[in-house]
């Protein structure tokens, strides 16, 4: 291990981030199950990329089947990219009737960005105050919620995003609502007065970076009318969000009611194999189209075809999402218990298999509770110490995130928040005798 990780190291250099104080390697996995070099086996609750869970044999069986028939670049007619597109497109709401394949989520969004430029003229840029959306020069530019030496872009607004369960949860709704609008306008207004105009906004349905915000009811489909009304567009990132992520719809956007005018899609796509995509309406690539030569040479390539298929008839034929949907009340219920015999955590946060909850210094409902980073920190390393893998997100980096491939099941889900729960009442009696 120490060796791998020294040559890790001298090759691939130290900046590139590892999980853990003690780094894990991994040898194999199977549905949501990593087997480790020295041969334990760890409960994935992280995970999202292996969306129908690890090497599920159907895409495993559609990649190497496809590889071993035909894998060229996207400059020739293939049945199977096509019949990909169609079916992929199906699960979209009008107007979305046409797919761009890519290779990865930052693709996709400086993609949907470099369209959105062009369609308005303008490069202003509404964004989260703490999100990532990916690694381009674009969107470095863009970066909130990662370091990134760029800093932000001229053209570019964050604007803070709510939540009814974390620094908004004493106010009433229709409050939040009204100044979580009214900081849009400011952001608009500000974009227009500097001559940037208004291109976009681009956000994660899911608030997910940000620490899985709950936004008020109207607050997204707000931002998406005044971006629109200023010229912009609306760019949903569903590389956290898509693929039936939150149980009650297959896209992230279609819990806020509203249809964005490009989806940009990326990590669950292809269970690991790297395909995304940005979804649009054919009159937006109608435009985009002549003007520019856009070509793509590995992006949908008939392999990466094939394992988004395998992907979409998994979830269709083991019925994931609606699984996912039936489970996410019992693990809701699950974490608002463990709350009474810990009040130091906040309420459930998330929605469908991608959940969490806040962790305090002190119980959460009093009025000087503060996030608490350090403690977050080692309830995660003390989960993996007990074999489950989960992580933490938010600005405060205090929030825990759990988010399994979808094929996790009702007994698994279950021995995961046993597992947290025992870790809770391990850190609460180091808490206790640190103060005594
Ligand atoms: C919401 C979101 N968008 C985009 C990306 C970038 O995707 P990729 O790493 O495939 O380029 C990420 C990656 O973490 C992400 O979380």
């Amino acid at each position: 291990m120490e060796d791998l990780l020294h040559r890790r190291y001298q090759t691939l250099g130290p900046y590139s981030p590892l999980f853990y104080s003690q780094p894990l390697e991994f040898v194999r996995a199977e549905r949501v199950w990593l087997t480790a070099a020295d041969g334990q086996r760890y409960l994935d609750g992280y995970n999202n990329v292996p969306h129908v869970g690890h090497a599920h044999p159907r895409v495993v069986e559609a990649i190497a089947r496809q590889a071993a028939t035909l894998n060229i670049h996207t400059r020739y007619l293939n049945d199977r990219v096509v019949d990909y597109a169609e079916n992929l497109l199906a699960t979209l709401d009008e107007p979305l009737d046409r797919i761009i394949f890519t290779n990865s989520g930052s693709e996709s969004n400086d993609l949907a960005l470099r369209i959105a430029n062009q369609h308005s003229g303008s490069r202003g840029l509404l964004i989260s105050d703490f999100s990532y959306h990916g690694h381009t020069q674009a969107l470095a530019a863009a970066t909130t919620g990662l370091t990134a030496h760029e800093g932000l872009g001229a053209h570019v607004r964050p604007i803070r995003i709510p939540d009814l369960d974390g620094a908004d949860a004493a106010r009433e709704e229709g409050e939040v609502l009204a100044a979580g609008l009214a900081e849009v306008d400011r952001a608009i207004a500000s974009l227009q007065d500097a001559g940037h105009g208004v291109a976009a906004v681009l956000f994660d349905s899911l608030f997910s970076t940000e620490g899985l915000n709950r936004v008020p009811d109207g607050y997204v489909s707000g931002l998406a009318e005044r971006v629109r009304r200023a010229g912009g567009l609306v760019i949903a990132d569903e590389v956290q969000s898509g693929f039936g992520r939150t149980g009650t719809a297959f896209w992230g956007h279609q819990n806020h009611g509203i249809v964005p005018d490009l989806v940009t899609m990326g990590k669950p796509m292809g269970n690991g194999h790297p395909i995304g995509g940005v979804a649009l309406p054919s009159a937006l690539l109608d435009e985009f189209g002549p003007r520019n030569m856009y070509f793509n040479t590995f992006g949908g390539n008939p392999v990466s075809a094939a394992a988004g298929q395998a992907v979409l008839d998994v979830l269709a034929e083991e019925g994931l999402i609606d699984r996912a949907r039936s489970m996410a009340g019992t693990i809701r219920s699950a974490l608002t218990e463990l709350r009474r015999s810990h009040p130091w955590i906040g309420p459930a946060k998330g929605k469908g298999l991608f959940f969490g909850f806040e962790v305090m210094d002190r119980p959460a409902d009093e009025a000087d509770a503060q996030p608490d980073p350090g403690r977050t920190r080692e309830i995660v390393e003390s989960v993996r110490a007990r074999n489950v893998l989960i992580s933490r997100i938010g600005r405060n980096d205090n929030v825990l995130k759990m988010r399994p491939p979808m094929a996790i099941e009702p007994g698994e889900a279950a021995l995961l928040l046993e597992t947290l729960s025992d870790a809770l009442a391990a850190d609460e009696s180091l808490a206790t005798s640190r103060r005594g």
